[in-house]
This record gives structure tokens, C-alpha cells and sequence, in this order.
């Protein structure tokens, strides 16, 4: 792996404005002062502390079990219930009737629900999944739009101790299947379809042809009435949601689980293969989510939380379904796009709710700034007091301009890094305590210890760039890749030994804070969407067309990086080729192949990749190109006029 290139960036060497706490916003805080302290002087009982924070049927006495690396034990020998942490204890201690979630459909219809209310739902649907079978260890999948019900489904699994697999809505079929075969999961919860930007997309029906070939586990699909949408229900099979619960018991009564019982399962993409399915624990995932929730936000008991991002993902998992449910909160949860009917409809939202805390990502700070600040600023948006942000590295202009527009010159921006692997905030300032720096994730959160190294894995010095790594376990950690321990050991643990390594590069300045670089690997970050190049590479070459090709991240304005595609086709399909608009067709293919985020922004087709004597295909000779920039040192490939000619194609697009 090597680390970031390119020159000593400017940021890490030059001090830079920072903005400082406001004593206005410090006041009422509930982050003590010395807590960077406490965590330093004895990590384990830091968190131990933080754990005790939740309600455990029996206590732990342990803390860390380390002694199986890198298999994790946190908190091993209590038991506890998710499901009653997020929503029973808060109704027992009276908060019954704070509201939980605000909801809003994308058509404008709406609807308020209170911990009461999740209480009453979350034991239905409990009784729902156990009346049909489903027990402690079984997985239920879950392909659904933003609903309430969605985050129903998620906590009900919790409750009867199912884990839950939740694959993100814009995903094909055929990653459906994929992901259902890896977790042999017996159920699966969808909807009829869902709602985005005034139209109807198909979730149910993507279901069916994920399951039309036979030898899956699913024995039955449960079907959510949203979208209106006409479809097809098999007999012995589906069941609609409303129908079914209709007939459960009103009350449930929770069992325990052990700390380390799994909760769910999320697939991510790596550098080479299939999507991995990182699977995590209850003890020690809720502990550090509902710690980091309430730390990085600052939480106070009347703030109004609301994080832009879809369940589907792990931010929707860890900042919309666990961190605030666990801390008792009142959050917000949109359905749709946030440009439909207008651009306007996510600042309609704030002002309307009185958001105090917007919790999004760069690219869509990025597409503002590209439409004007005029948009926000003709709505009241001055009951924001926090902005945060995640999922991509964020230049400082955008944080800037997130400040300044979205929060009023006044509000503090905390830049939020982790990743699905880590399950929740792993680098993050605490706003009550820095002096904020624009487009710097600052510090580790407090019982975290990072450390930035060489390629020799040596720590570097301030001022300089290398390759970020987490050096002690954490209780968020993902406690492994279902069924294949051996792929978690190599991709995370293995190329520097007593170390897990992200995958990202960041570099430390001379104050000795953190800046995130983005990804050293083949993993591309479109619209803080994570994406594989081997994955779409391969989705490109069963394409009957195509013999050989790459895939790059190149660089986007708006989302970040983009995914561009080089392909050569087959000699014997040149024919066939003429008739079709090939470009069109492999776009085309990918989105069904993968979902429509992996939809490549560009196709090329070439006579020939770049590659080395040893037949290496020189991804970042591509990636300079379509930047923009020179090819770089071509001098390793067999045929240096391949890449001249490559560069004159792209350069004709541009
Ligand atoms: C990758 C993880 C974390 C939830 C959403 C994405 C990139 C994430 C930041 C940030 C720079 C970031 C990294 C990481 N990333 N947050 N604040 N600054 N980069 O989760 O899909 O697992 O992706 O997203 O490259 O490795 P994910």
C-alpha cells in the first residue's frame, strides 16, 4: 500500500483561522471538560463507564478480551437488550411522550412518533417475527425506503436478538441475492415500492428476481404498503406488513442477549471480490454510538437531530436507527430526495422543524454552493447550532461555506471520520472543546488511539502525510466478515502486524491534528458512496462485449470522485459492437448489475489498457488522465504509446 502522494500539502505546515467554542454554545453542556483526560488515563474504564451508561440486564465484569486478536470481546460476560436501550428504558424513566421521529414522506405526507408510539410498534413487530418463526440467531434482510417502519423492523430484529442484514434500496437484484446467500436469511422486509423524486421505483419486484432462481433460505417476504404500486404477491410466501402485524400481540416481553450477540450485518465494498459483510455486536457497538451521538453533537435534551443519510447505509445504521434511539433523542427522517419538488425542501425541513443539528455529507454541501447560497438563505434556519458532516474527505471551502451559509457565521462543523468497518465516530473534534479547523477532523475520539505511519510502519512526523491506523481495539469495532474470518485478518490486520488498517491515507499537522486524505486503495468514495473497482471491473467483463477492463475513481466537483471505465472489447464481438450505442449499453449494465450508483459517468473504449511487463494494468496512469493531468511515468509499460493514445480519447471529451 503506499501513502498519499504529491507535495507536503500546505494545511498541514501553515496555521490556519480556527474558530473556538462560543461560550453561548458551551453552556448547558454535558461534555465534561477533562473528559480527553479521563479517557487517557485509563482507556478500559473509560469505556467501561461510557458501557454502564446503557442498561444491562446482567453487568459485565469484564471489559476487553483481547486475548483472540483481532476478534474483539467487549463487555462479554453482560447481557443486554438493544431494542429496550433504545426505546423501553426511556419510556419507563416517563419520556414516553418526547417524539422519537419526526418523518416526512416525500410526497409531504407526515407523521410524529413518540418513544410511546415506537414502544407499541417495536413489540408488534417483534411478536410479528417471532409468530412466523423467526428466533434469537436467525438473519432478516431488510430492502425498504426511509420509513418508520424501516427503523420498526430494525429494532424488532433487535429485540428477539435476529440479526438484521439491511441492503440499501438502490441495490439490483442480483446484490440482493448475493447478500441474502452470504447471511442465509430467512426472512426478507420490503415494500411494494418507494418514492423518490415524484416517481415510483420497484423494491418488491427487484425482490422476486432476486429470488426466482431456487436454493436461497428466504422462506418469506414481508411487504410494506408505501408506493400504491401493483404488484404481484405469492401465495404461501408474501405477506403484507399490515396484515400480518394486525394479528400480533400488543405486548412483548424482552430477553437478554450476550453483549457480543450479533446485531447486524452490513455489506461494504473492498478492494477485490464480492461486498464483504461486516457484522457487529450489541454491547459494544451501542456503547460507542450512543457515546459518540451524544459527544460529537453535543447533545442536549432539546435538540432536534437530523442525519441527510439513507438507513441503508452504516451512518443511517449508527446516526439514525442506534446513537439517537439510545440517547432517548427527537430526530427528523426524510424520505426523499433533497431537490424534490425544489432545492429548497431540506431547508423547508429545518425551518420547519426547528433542526438544531444537521448531521450530511461534502458532496451535498458541494452541490449547493454550485446552485447558490440564495436557496438556503431565504429560509429561517437559525435553530441550528451544530453542522456536521461525513463519508468524504470535506475541503475546507465547503466547510467553510457550511459555516458561514448553513450556519449562520456562527454554528461549530465537526467533521466526522469512520467507516462501516469501525461502526461509528472514530475521529472527530469534540465541539464544546476545540477550536474548529476547516476541512481537519482534528483528533481522535477520546478511548481511540490513532496513529499515522509510513509505508515502513513508522510513525510519521508533524507536517507530514501517511496511511492511517488504529492501534488498540475499540468497542464499535466490527467483530468480523461474516463467514470468513480468514478475509478479515488479511484485509484489515495483515500489512502492518498489531495494526488495523483503513485503507485511507491522512496526514498530521504541526498542532498534531488529523486530516483525512481519502482512500489509498481501489475502493472509490462517489458522493460518500463507497465503491470497488474490482467489483464494477467485474460487472464490466461478463458484459458480452467486453473482454478486459479498468476502473477508476477520477476526480469530481460535485461527488467527490467518479466512476470512469477504460474498456477494450472482444475481437469477435466488433460487429455486434457497431450496432449499439456501447457506451449506453455498459452504463446501462453496471447500474443493473450493481445499482445505479455504480453507473459509470464515462465509458472509454480503447484498443488496449495500460499495463506492465508483468501484466499489472496501471490504474493510476488512467486516473491522472482523466483528471486532467499527465499520464505520469509511463516508463514500466510494455507499450508506452497505449497510454498516448488513451490520453488523446479523453482529452477529445473533455
Ligand atoms: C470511507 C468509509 C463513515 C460513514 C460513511 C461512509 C471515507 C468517511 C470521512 C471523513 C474523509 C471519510 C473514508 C472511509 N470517509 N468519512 N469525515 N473524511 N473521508 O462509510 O461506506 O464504510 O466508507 O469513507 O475513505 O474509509 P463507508
Amino acid at each position: 500500500m503506499s501513502a498519499p502522494e504529491g507535495d507536503k500539502i500546505e494545511k498541514l505546515i501553515n496555521p490556519i483561522e480556527t474558530y473556538p467554542p462560543s461560550p453561548e454554545f458551551i453552556d448547558g453542556t454535558k461534555i465534561p471538560a477533562d473528559i480527553r483526560e479521563r479517557a487517557a488515563a485509563d482507556r478500559l474504564a473509560f469505556w467501561a463507564d461510557q458501557a454502564r451508561e446503557l442498561e444491562w440486564e446482567t453487568p459485565f465484569t469484564e471489559v476487553l478480551d483481547w486475548s483472540n486478536p483481532p476478534f474483539a470481546k467487549w463487555f462479554a460476560d453482560g447481557k443486554l437488550n438493544v431494542a429496550v436501550n433504545c426505546v423501553d428504558r426511556h419510556v419507563h424513566a416517563g419520556r414516553g411522550d418526547k417524539v422519537a421521529i419526526h418523518w416526512i414522506g416525500e410526497p409531504g405526507d407526515t407523521r410524529t412518533i413518540t418513544y410511546n408510539d415506537l414502544y407499541a410498534e417495536v413489540q408488534r413487530a417483534a411478536n410479528m417475527l417471532e409468530d412466523l418463526g423467526i428466533k434469537a440467531g436467525d438473519v432478516v434482510t431488510l430492502y425498504l425506503p426511509m420509513l418508520p417502519e424501516t427503523i420498526f423492523a430494525m429494532l424488532a430484529c433487535a429485540r428477539i436478538g435476529a440479526t438484521h442484514s439491511v441492503i440499501f434500496g438502490g441495490f439490483s437484484a442480483s446484490a440482493i441475492r448475493s447478500r441474502v446467500d452470504n447471511a442465509n436469511a430467512r426472512l426478507i422486509i420490503t415494500a411494494d415500492g418507494s418514492l423518490r423524486k415524484g416517481r415510483q421505483f420497484p423494491l418488491k419486484e427487484t425482490v422476486d428476481e432476486a429470488l426466482a432462481e431456487p436454493g436461497h433460505t428466504i422462506e418469506k417476504v414481508i411487504v410494506i404498503k408505501r408506493a400504491e404500486k401493483d404488484i404481484e404477491m405469492i401465495e404461501g410466501r408474501d405477506l403484507w406488513w399490515h396484515d400480518t402485524i394486525a394479528t400480533a400481540a400488543e405486548t412483548h416481553e424482552p430477553q437478554a442477549f450476550d453483549a457480543e450477540h450479533p446485531l447486524f450485518i452490513l455489506h461494504t465494498s473492498g478492494t477485490t471480490g464480492a461486498p464483504k459483510g461486516l457484522w457487529h455486536s450489541s454491547g459494544g457497538y451501542l456503547t460507542q454510538t450512543a457515546f459518540t451521538f451524544r459527544t460529537s453533537f453535543d447533545l442536549r435534551d432539546d435538540d432536534v437531530f437530523w442525519c441527510s443519510a439513507d438507513v441503508g447505509w452504516v451512518t443511517g445504521h449508527s446516526y439514525i436507527a442506534y446513537g439517537p434511539l439510545a440517547n432517548g433523542a427527537t430526530q427528523v427522517m426524510y424520505e426523499g430526495a433533497h431537490d424534490f419538488p425544489t432545492l429548497d425542501r431540506w431547508f423547508e425541513i429545518i425551518e420547519q422543524y426547528k433542526v438544531t443539528t444537521f448531521y450530511t455529507a461534502p458532496t451535498a454541501i458541494r452541490g449547493y454552493m454550485k446552485s447558490g447560497r440564495e436557496i438556503p438563505l431565504r429560509h429561517d434556519l437559525s435553530s441550528i447550532r451544530l453542522l456536521g458532516s461525513v463519508g468524504e474527505p470535506i475541503n475546507p471551502e465547503a466547510w467553510e461555506w457550511f459555516r458561514e451559509v448553513i450556519g449562520a457565521d456562527r454554528t461549530p462543523v465537526v467533521d466526522t471520520w469512520w467507516q462501516t468497518e469501525t461502526g461509528s465516530h472514530m475521529i472527530a473534534p469534540i465541539p464544546t472543546l476545540d477550536a474548529l479547523k476547516p476541512g481537519s477532523g482534528q483528533k481522535p475520539v477520546p478511548g481511540i488511539s490513532v496513529e499515522v505511519i509510513d509505508e515502513q510502519g513508522n510513525r510519521v512526523d508533524p507536517g507530514e502525510m501517511g496511511l492511517l491506523t488504529i492501534t488498540e481495539p475499540w468497542p464499535s469495532m466490527a467483530r468480523g466478515i461474516w463467514g470468513d474470518d480468514q478475509r478479515f485478518i488479511e484485509t484489515y490486520w495483515s500489512q502492518y502486524p498489531g495494526r488495523y488498517f483503513a485503507g485511507d491515507g491522512a496526514g498530521v499537522d504541526l498542532d498534531g491534528d488529523l486530516w483525512l486524505l481519502g482512500r489509498v486503495d481501489d475502493v472509490m468514495n462517489v458522493s460518500g458512496h463507497r465503491l470497488s473497482t474490482a467489483e464494477i471491473e467485474s460487472a464490466l467483463v461478463d458484459h458480452d462485449l467486453v473482454a478486459e477492463s479498468a476502473v477508476i475513481g477520477a476526480a469530481d466537483e460535485t461527488t467527490g470522485q467518479a466512476v470512469v471505465s477504460f474498456v477494450v472489447l472482444k475481437d469477435s464481438q466488433r460487429e455486434a459492437a457497431a450496432q449499439v450505442d456501447v457506451e449506453a449499453e455498459l452504463r446501462g449494465f453496471v447500474a443493473k448489475r450493481i445499482g445505479a450508483i455504480a453507473r459509470p459517468r464515462q465509458v472509454f473504449v480503447v484498443a488496449e489498457l495500460p499495463k506492465t511487463r508483468s501484466g499489472k494494468i496501471m490504474r493510476r496512469l488512467l486516473k491522472n488522465v482523466a483528471d486532467g493531468k499527465p499520464a505520469g511515468d509511463t516508463s514500466t509499460l510494455t507499450d508506452a504509446s497505449v497510454m498516448d493514445a488513451i490520453e488523446q480519447q479523453v482529452l477529445a471529451r473533455h
